[in-house]
């Protein structure tokens, strides 16, 4: 059977692709951001991950307001990345792992989550830049993918308990996937942030360091909180910490913390960094 080998969850902003397409990794304003990359490369060259099932909110990209499925799995055999704007480069393809993407969509259909299932599927900075900071090019990225998108765009979201369960559902499908491949989970966005709006540049450095901490040992922390206290204690979009917690949920027992970086602001996020080995 397949093996969890971890979790890596990091923010996500459309401003990191520009400081790699033109190498701004060593100026001041971004060199703290990404340093912390080095730890979890260390660690993935440890950990050899075949596959990563990616966790991450599409912005409007792959999904729109006319349709907008609660939760979406990739089924498809590469998924392709598009300009976003300012020019930024579209990165490679990434490939994909049909035959895990059918696994997960009959083990969480089973478990009652009624999926959108994609056969194609365009995926947006939140999966394409966390994969180019965490396997970075120009040789293609080593593992294949199988996206798993979570609607923060459109209200109703799903709850954070809701999120929490799905993760632990998709740990189990992972482990009763019959392959001996090696899987890390992938979980992008956050943490507080808020883009418009008379909050407009919002950020709670005490929240998101204690949320941090909590997801370590004690994930279900945050599930006391509703979507609308989220949004007050992090910001509109900082809602996206709802991947973190579903990444969490996919770990199976115990965790040990093998690395964490968090700095105020990239744009206008608070941008953290966490890699959770299983053990
Ligand atoms: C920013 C952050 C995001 O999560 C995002 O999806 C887009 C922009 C930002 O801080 O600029
Ligand atoms: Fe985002």
């Amino acid at each position: 059977m397949a093996t969890i080998v971890g979790s890596i969850t990091t923010s996500h902003v459309p401003a990191i692709g520009g400081a790699i397409a033109r190498k701004r990794q060593q100026e001041p304003y971004w060199k703290p951001f990404f340093d912390g990359f080095h730890a979890a490369r260390d660690w993935l060259a440890k950990a050899r991950p075949d596959v990563a099932v990616v966790i991450y909110n599409d912005h409007g990209l792959n999904f729109f307001l006319d349709k907008m499925p609660t939760f979406a799995v990739g089924a498809a055999p590469e998924y392709r990345n598009a300009d976003e704007g300012w020019g930024l480069p579209a990165l490679p393809p990434h490939r994909g792992d049909v035959d895990l993407s059918w696994h997960l969509i009959e083990a969480l259909i089973a478990e009652e989550f009624d999926l959108t299932t994609c056969q194609e599927m365009l995926v947006d900075h939140a999966f394409a830049l966390p994969m180019e900071l965490l396997w970075p090019g120009p040789s293609p990225c080593p593992v294949r993918t199988v996206p798993v998108c979570i609607n923060t765009v459109q209200f109703p979201l799903p709850t954070p308990a809701r999120c929490f369960k799905l993760g632990l559902a998709i740990g189990r499908a992972v482990e009763s996937w019959d392959s001996d491949a090696r899987v890390v989970i992938v979980g992008t966005g956050g943490l507080s942030h808020q883009l418009d709006g008379q909050r407009a540049g919002f950020i709670n450095r005490e929240f998101d360091q204690l949320f941090m901490e909590k997801l370590v040992g004690d994930p279900l922390w945050v599930t006391r909180y509703s979507i609308p206290d989220l949004v007050e204690l992090t910001g509109t979009q900082g809602v996206e910490l709802l991947m973190w917690l579903t990444a969490r949920g996919a770990l199976p027992g115990d965790v040990n913390k093998v690395h964490a970086n968090y700095h105020v602001p990239i744009s206008n996020t608070a941008t953290g960094l966490m890699v959770l080995e299983a053990v």
